[in-house]
C-alpha cells in the first residue's frame, strides 16, 4: 500500500508530466479524470520498460514516437458502428422531422476516433434524404485514428455485430450495401464521406470554428474532469445554432453543467438536447 508521501509525490510527478506534455506538444490532459489517467499512465510507464512517472515523463519529452504512443493509451478510442442503436433510433424520431426544415445542415461529429460514428451518422442521414445537403466535420484530437477514419475500412469480424445495431438502430437497406469485404477489412462506401471533412480539433484548447445544427460528442468527455467538461459545455453552447440539437453519451448529461437551462431535453435516456437559449 503506498504511504501518503507516496501518493502525493506521484501527484505532483502526474501534474509535472502533464504540464511537460502540454508546454513541449500542446496536448492538454491537465484536466482529464484522475484515476483513468493514473492507471493509463501507469500502463505506459510498465510498457515503455520504466518504474516510474518522471521516467515516462523524459522519455516523452525526448522522444516524439514515446509521445505518440502515449496519446493513444490517452486517448481511449474504443468505439463502433451504431453504438448505442437506440440513440440513433431516437434521432431518426426526435431530431430528423426538425433538420428537415433547413435548407443546409452542419454537424460536428466531436471524439470522432476512428470513424465508425461518423459512417453510422452518414448512412442515417443518407436514408432520411438528408445526406446531400449535409456536412459533417468530424474532429478528434489523435491525428492517427483520423487517418483511420479517413481510409473507412473497419474489421470484417465486426460486420455480423454492427449489421445487428444498424437494424435496432432503424436502419432500412440492407447494412452490406454500405461496404465491400477486401481481405480481413470492409471498405465503406466513399460516397458516404463525400461531405465529411475530417480534422484535428482539441476540445480542451482549441476554439469554436463554425455554427452548426447538431453536435454529437459521445463518450469523449466522460475522460474529464468537472472543470474541463464545463469548458466543453460553453464551446458547445457557443458553437450551436439557436434550437440546435446536443447529442452525448449514454453516461454523459447536460444536468448538472452551467448550461442546463439552455437546453430543453428530447430524449433524456438518449441524451439527446435542443438548445433553446
Ligand atoms: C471513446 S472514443 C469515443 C468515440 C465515439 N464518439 C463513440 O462514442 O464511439 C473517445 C474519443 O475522444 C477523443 N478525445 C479525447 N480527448 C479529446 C480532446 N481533448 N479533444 C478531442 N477529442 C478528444 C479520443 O481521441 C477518442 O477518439
Amino acid at each position: 500500500m503506498p504511504g501518503r508521501a507516496d501518493s502525493e509525490r506521484e501527484t505532483v510527478e502526474i501534474a509535472l508530466l502533464l504540464e511537460g506534455v502540454y508546454q513541449h506538444y500542446g496536448f492538454d490532459f491537465r484536466n482529464y479524470a484522475k484515476a483513468s489517467l493514473r492507471r493509463r499512465l501507469w500502463r505506459r510507464v510498465h510498457a515503455e520498460g520504466l518504474h516510474t512517472i518522471s521516467g515516462l515523463q523524459e522519455r516523452v519529452l525526448h522522444d516524439r514516437s514515446a509521445m505518440e504512443r502515449l496519446l493513444l493509451d490517452l486517448s481511449i478510442n474504443v468505439t463502433s458502428m451504431f453504438r448505442d442503436p437506440g440513440f440513433f433510433a431516437s434521432f431518426r424520431q426526435h431530431v430528423v422531422p426538425s433538420l428537415r426544415t433547413y435548407p443546409f445542415l452542419r454537424i460536428w461529429n466531436a471524439g470522432c476516433s476512428t470513424g465508425e460514428e461518423t459512417y453510422s451518422l452518414a448512412i442515417l442521414l443518407r436514408e432520411v434524404g438528408l445526406y446531400d445537403r449535409s456536412r459533417i466535420y468530424a474532429t478528434d484530437i489523435n491525428e492517427a485514428v483520423l487517418d483511420q477514419a479517413r481510409l473507412g475500412v473497419f474489421p470484417l469480424d465486426k460486420m455480423r455485430e454492427y449489421t445487428q445495431n444498424y437494424i435496432r438502430a432503424g436502419g432500412t437497406q440492407a447494412f452490406s450495401e454500405y461496404y465491400v469485404a477486401r481481405y480481413d477489412g470492409a471498405q465503406f462506401s466513399r460516397s458516404l464521406v463525400e461531405n465529411v471533412v475530417f480534422a484535428q480539433h482539441n476540445l480542451a484548447s482549441d476554439a469554436a470554428f463554425n455554427e452548426f445544427h447538431v453536435i454529437v460528442c459521445r463518450n469523449v468527455m466522460i475522460y474529464f474532469d468537472k472543470s474541463l467538461q464545463e469548458h466543453v459545455h460553453r464551446l458547445f453552447h457557443e458553437s450551436l445554432a439557436r434550437l440546435g440539437v446536443l447529442a452525448l453519451g449514454q453516461k454523459e448529461t447536460i444536468r448538472f453543467s452551467p448550461h442546463e437551462e439552455s437546453y430543453e431535453v428530447l430524449d433524456a435516456a438518449e441524451k439527446l438536447y435542443r438548445k433553446v437559449r
